[in-house]
C-alpha cells in the first residue's frame, strides 16, 4: 500500500496518539490536530494546533496539509472531553461544549475532509465515537447524546458520500489511556477489569489496530458502520455495573443529597476529565469508570457484583 497523508484530531494523547503511532508505522504522512502539543517523545509526524470547536481553524488546517502533501486519504476524528456528572446537575456550559467538541469537531473535520476527498474522488472518514453510544451509561447523558450523534453522522455520510469516500466508527469501551489510569487505586483497576469479559483495559494500541483495518483496503466494503472494540461489555459485561444516581454506591454521597467524600475529589479538575472516564472518582455520586450497562443497572444486579462494585469504588 502506497503511503497515505492521514490527519487524525486528538493525536497528542490516548486513543489519537496511539492511532498516530499505528499508521506512521505503517509508512504513512501523519498529521495531528490537536489543541495541545503532544508530550516529550509522543511527536508523531507534525502537529498542528488547532481547537476542533472551531470550523474555520479545521478547514485552514485540512487545507493546509492538503496544500503541502498533496491530498487528504484518511482523516480521523478522536479529539473528546467528558464531564462526569448526573443529568439533573448538567449545566448548560458543560452540555454545550461537550457537544461542540465530540460532535460539532467530528462533523467539522470530516466536513473539511470530504470537500477535499470528493474532488479526489477517494477518501476514508474515521472518529473515534464509544460503547457508551449504544448504551445509556449513567452520568454521561451528553457525552453518551454526542457518541449516538456521530454513530448517526457516520451512516448519513456514507449513503451521501458513496461509493467513493468511506465512513466508519471504532467505539471503545475501557481503554487505558494516561488519564484513565490516573484515577484507578490498583484495587480499583483490579476489581473493574475482573468484571470485563475481557479481563482488563484495552491498550489504546488496539484500537489503533481497528482504525488501521478500517483504513485499509481490506475493510473497502464497509461504510457506516461500527466497529465496538470493548472486550464484551456491551455484550453483557458488568464492569460499569456501578451505583446509579439515585441509588449511588456505598461510600459515594447521592446527587441530591451530599457532595462525594473529599478523599474522592481528586484529580486537577473535580468536574472535567479530558475524555471518557478520565475524571475524578465520585464525584457527586457519580462513581469512576462509570460506563455502566443500563442491561446491568443496579436493580438488576445480583447482590455479589453490586458488592464487587462498591468494592471498586471506595478501594
Ligand atoms: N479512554 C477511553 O476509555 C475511551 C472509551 C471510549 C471512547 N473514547 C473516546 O476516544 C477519544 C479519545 O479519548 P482518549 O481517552 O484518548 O483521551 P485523551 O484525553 O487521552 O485524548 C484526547 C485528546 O483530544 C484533545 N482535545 C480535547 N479537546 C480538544 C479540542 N477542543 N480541540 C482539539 N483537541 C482537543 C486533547 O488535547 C487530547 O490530546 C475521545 O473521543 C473519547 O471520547 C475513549
Amino acid at each position: 500500500m502506497s503511503p497515505r497523508v492521514v490527519v487524525i484530531s486528538g493525536a497528542s494523547s490516548g486513543i489519537g496518539l496511539a492511532t498516530a503511532r499505528r499508521f506512521a508505522a505503517g509508512g504513512d504522512q501523519v498529521v495531528n490536530i490537536d489543541m495541545n502539543a503532544p508530550g516529550p517523545g509522543d511527536a508523531v509526524g507534525e502537529w498542528v494546533a488547532a481547537d476542533v470547536r472551531d470550523w474555520t481553524a479545521l478547514d485552514a488546517a485540512v487545507g493546509q496539509v492538503e496544500r503541502v502533501h498533496g491530498a487528504v486519504d484518511v482523516a480521523i476524528a478522536s479529539a473528546g472531553i467528558s464531564k462526569r456528572r448526573p443529568f439533573t446537575e448538567m449545566t448548560e456550559q458543560d452540555a454545550r461544549e461537550v457537544i461542540d467538541v465530540n460532535l460539532m469537531g467530528v462533523i467539522g473535520l470530516w466536513q473539511a475532509a470530504a470537500r477535499r476527498m470528493i474532488t479526489a474522488q477517494r477518501g476514508v472518514l474515521l472518529a473515534t465515537a464509544s460503547a457508551n453510544g449504544s448504551a445509556g451509561y449513567p452520568c454521561y447523558a451528553d457525552y453518551n447524546a454526542t457518541k449516538a450523534g456521530v454513530l448517526a453522522l457516520c451512516r448519513t455520510v456514507a449513503i451521501e458520500l458513496a461509493p467513493y469516500v468511506r465512513t466508519a466508527c471504532v467505539s471503545p469501551g475501557y481503554v487505558m489511556t494516561p488519564m484513565q489510569r490516573a484515577e484507578y487505586t490498583p484495587a480499583m483497576l483490579a476489581d473493574v477489569n475482573k468484571q470485563i469479559p475481557a479481563g482488563r483495559h484495552a491498550d489504546p494500541a488496539e484500537i489503533a489496530e481497528a482504525f488501521h483495518y478500517l483504513a485499509s483496503p481490506a475493510a473497502r466494503y464497509i461504510t457506516g458502520q461500527q466497529l465496538i472494540a470493548d472486550g464484551g461489555e456491551l455484550a453483557g459485561g458488568t464492569a460499569s455495573s456501578h451505583g446509579t444516581v439515585f441509588n449511588p454506591p456505598r461510600g459515594f454521597g447521592g446527587s441530591h443529597l451530599r457532595p462525594a467524600p473529599r478523599a474522592m475529589l481528586r484529580g486537577p479538575d473535580p468536574q472535567i476529565g479530558a475524555a471518557e472516564g478520565s475524571g475524578p472518582p465520585g464525584v457527586r455520586g457519580c462513581p469512576p469508570a462509570s460506563r455502566v450497562s443500563p442491561r446491568v443497572g443496579t436493580t438488576r444486579l445480583a447482590p455479589q457484583a453490586k458488592q464487587r462494585a462498591c468494592r471498586a469504588e471506595t478501594g
